[in-house]
């Protein structure tokens, strides 16, 4: 990544944003590196397509069926591909489904998922964070959208793994994956519960089981990938980035704030193949002719000078990267990557306030290809610490009072101030929060004091008698409104 970092910047000095370049076996497209030009080409489906069947070179057999990129552009009959009324069709049926998720059960699963996946090595003092945390989580969570929370295990996170890698056994292990996905469709066609897969199977657009089955895959695998990356990178970056992990623990930013910071600087995916000319046009300077194909460049993008003139400048309430794309395809996913990356590196960073890389930096290594870099492993250390109670379901039953923030002290709304005025004044005492507006898109986050958003401490808490008095005094309605509603 770092070596194409420098490739796609002298790219850009020589040719401008829209860049000729060869793939394997001299196979010519050109790279978007433009924010503006990939903006355009994405926005614009009647000039560019994502369905490689009219790219030239697939057209006159200079892409061979062996060509290692095969993967990338084969055409499936998968929304990915798909334009037009299939693609509104295809597209419908997932954005449906994703829509039926409700917001504060997905951030329940999330932070119990987190939990559940800490436990497994808080006690040991040291982890790896890239394949104990980062390619766990996206997999535990989507599991439980899906409807198949009971596949969640090492071999299914094993077997995306080795697809993704391509390795020898890449073909048993998307075997193995599409088996569950089947069984998955079957059961849910025969039992429809509330669930994503149901949802899917029931939309109006009355999907196939091939449909239905490729449709999980893609999901499943672009969510697991995309995530882990997205994960390991943001917990990177706080592990090795002093400036940025004193803007968390100062409260300049928030933990979403620091996986969007992330989205752009270290994109999960870093270029996606591709986009392909349906006409003659042209794009930032150059001629396009019918049938070219086209990287959408979504690393070289968030790093044009146009858009960042000032590239170590954060880029703070700013989402407009290229990281889910846009247009017609824009990831449909977007707000389910950013919740589990927010509560799952909040909840880590919780448990684990003196997380630190137990390797020197520059001994991380990155898997590198053109659509992603990966990072390979996050060594890490900490003081070991209890296991927590995951189990624990929130109830009109008494709570601990929260403890105050460990060093960390970041969390979701940090930078908010303590609600006030008429909307939180209580009818009889009681502070009555305000809901979000209709509109606000989620992960919605409301204006609440930081004291409020520590979670219990389950076994942790001191044992000593004035901690089990705190521990019995009642919460407060506003402390446990606040649990409920972001799902704890
Ligand atoms: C951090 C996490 C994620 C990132 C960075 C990401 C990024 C992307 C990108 C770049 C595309 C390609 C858009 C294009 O073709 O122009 C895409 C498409 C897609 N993503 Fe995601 N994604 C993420 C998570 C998810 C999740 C959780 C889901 C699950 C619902 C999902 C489902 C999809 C689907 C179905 C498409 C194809 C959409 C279409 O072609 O209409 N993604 N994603």
């Amino acid at each position: 990544m770092r070596d194409l970092r420098a490739l796609y910047r002298r790219l850009r000095e020589e040719h401008g944003p829209v860049a000729p370049v060869l793939l394997h076996d001299d196979v010519p497209i050109w790279v978007v590196l433009g924010h503006a030009e990939n903006l355009h080409m994405v926005r614009t489906p009647s000039q560019f397509t994502r369905d490689s069947r009219i790219w030239t070179p697939l057209v006159d057999g200079r892409v061979k069926p062996d060509h290692p990129l095969m993967p990338h552009f084969a055409w499936q009959p998968v929304c990915s591909y798909a334009e037009g009324e299939e693609h509104l069709r295809l597209r419908g049926a997932v954005t449906s489904a994703v829509a039926t998720i409700d917001p504060r059960r997905l951030r329940r699963h999330i932070g119990r998922a987190t939990q559940r996946l800490v436990n497994r090595f808080c006690e040991r003092g040291r982890a790896e964070l890239v394949d104990q945390f980062a390619e766990h989580l996206p997999m535990a969570v989507m599991c439980e959208i899906l409807g198949m929370p009971e596949e969640y295990n090492d071999r299914i996170v094993q077997a995306a793994r080795d697809m993704l890698k391509g390795t020898e056994t890449a073909i048993a292990s998307n075997e193995y994956v599409m088996d569950c996905l089947r069984r998955l469709t079957a059961r849910r066609r025969a039992e429809p519960a509330d669930d994503f897969t149901s949802h899917l199977i029931a939309d109006p657009a009355r999907l196939s089981d091939d449909e239905v089955g490729a449709h999980l895959r893609v999901v499943l695998i672009a969510s697991y990938e995309a995530t882990a990356n997205l994960l390991a990178n943001t917990i990177r970056r706080v592990l090795t980035d002093p400036g940025f992990r004193a803007q968390l623990n100062g409260g300049q930013m928030t933990v979403p704030q620091a996986v969007e910071q992330s989205l752009w600087d270290e994109p999960p995916f870093s270029t996606i193949l591709g986009y392909f000319a349906k006409e003659d046009t042209e794009l930032g300077g150059r001629r396009i002719r019918r049938g070219d194909g086209l990287l959408l460049g979504i690393a070289p993008a968030n790093v044009d000078p146009r858009v960042r003139p000032d590239l170590p400048a954060d880029m703070q309430g700013n989402r407009s990267h290229l990281a889910f794309s846009g247009g017609p395809h824009e990831c449909p996913g977007q707000d389910i990557g950013r919740a589990i990356a927010d509560v799952g590196v909040d909840k880590l960073l919780m448990r684990l306030p003196d997380l630190q890389l137990d390797c020197p930096e520059e001994e991380l290594r990155w898997t590198e290809s053109m659509a992603s870099q990966h990072l390979v492993e996050l060594p890490v250390r900490f003081s070991p610490r209890p296991q927590q109670d995951v189990t624990s379901q929130p109830s009109h039953t008494p709570m601990p009072l929260p403890q105050q923030r460990a060093a960390w002290d970041i969390s979701t709304v940090r930078a908010f101030a303590a609600p006030s005025g008429p909307e939180h004044t209580p009818a009889a005492g009681t502070p009555r929060p305000r809901p979000p507006a209709a509109s606000a898109p989620w992960p919605r986050t409301m204006p609440v004091p930081s004291t409020l958003l520590e979670p219990p401490p389950v076994r942790e808490a001191p044992a000593g008698a004035g901690a089990a008095g705190a521990r019995d005094r009642p919460a407060g309605v506003w402390q446990r409104f606040l649990r409920w509603w972001r799902g704890e």
